[in-house]
């Protein structure tokens, strides 16, 4: 796949793991993680766990291999003051990837030169949406939903949710940024906005912002930072479809 086509889109890419499960395959994922990533995998105490970390983190090889001129094993990381991971080899375009997993879903995106970020959230009634609303949301938003019940409500908070994850991934703070001081109005054609508080330095109409629906159980979103370029255009593809 030609970097070029990154100049005007960015790709996400997403998989569900469990769709993956041939053995070869799976020899193939293991011999490509890097050593520290055979280390964290073994760790994982879960089946669950440890099978969508190990198909997560094989795919991001592979897909980054689409692009450059690089083998899945040889793609080597290193990691940000608050965790995020970034490209280390040396390659002849800006490459920007974010990595995202949950219960039933992987999804990645690759974009070239800005910042990007992707989260996935699965709706689950278990959450306690008021409470992280209360720390996490603008008064806005905590009012809106309370307002709501049942699935709508689950799925305003999960949208906003994943959103905010999405943008704090692509700034790579973590949950350390003060994600009340953000606010998202979400036109009903789903055309996504930002909001900061004044002492937020940072400018809304450098940012793009898409709510996705993978699967009916799965919301996901993702920031990208483009500054005064125009928004590049989405293109969203499924992971094994695309490579069998
Ligand atoms: C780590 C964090 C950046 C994302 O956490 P998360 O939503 O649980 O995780 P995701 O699956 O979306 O992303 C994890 C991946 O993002 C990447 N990542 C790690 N730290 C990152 C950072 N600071 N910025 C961007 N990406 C980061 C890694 O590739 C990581 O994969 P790995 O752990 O397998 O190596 C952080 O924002 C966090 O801890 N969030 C709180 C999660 C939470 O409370 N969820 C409740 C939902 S209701």
């Amino acid at each position: 796949m030609p970097t070029s086509q990154l100049l005007h889109e960015s790709h996400v890419w997403f998989v569900v793991p469990e769709s993956i499960c041939t053995r070869s395959k799976l020899d193939y994922f293991q011999s490509i993680l890097s050593a520290q990533e055979h280390e964290r995998w073994q760790r994982l105490h879960f089946d669950e766990d440890r099978h969508r970390y190990l198909v997560s983190h094989a795919m991001v090889r592979e897909l980054l291999s689409c692009y450059a001129d690089m083998q899945p094993a040889e793609w080597q990381f290193e990691t940000q003051a608050h965790g995020k991971p970034e490209i280390a080899n040396a390659i002849d375009h800006p490459l920007r990837f974010n990595l995202t997993h949950t219960a039933g879903l992987a999804a990645c995106i690759v974009h070239l030169n800005g910042d990007c970020g992707i989260d996935a959230e699965s709706i689950s009634a278990t959450r306690n949406p008021q409470g992280i609303a209360r720390r996490m949301f603008s008064t806005d938003e905590q009012d809106r939903l309370l307002q709501l019940a049942g699935r709508q409500q689950l799925e305003y908070f999960f949208e906003r949710w994943t959103l905010r994850e999405a943008y704090v991934k692509a700034r790579g703070t973590g949950i350390s940024f003060p994600m009340r001081k953000l606010c998202f109005d979400i036109a009903p054609e789903k055309d996504i906005r930002i909001h900061f508080q004044p002492d937020i330095n940072d400018c809304p109409s450098d940012w793009h912002f898409r709510l996705l629906r993978p699967t009916e159980q799965h919301i996901l979103a993702v920031a990208l930072h483009s500054g005064p370029n125009p928004a590049p255009r989405l293109v969203v593809r499924e992971y094994p479809e695309y490579f069998d």
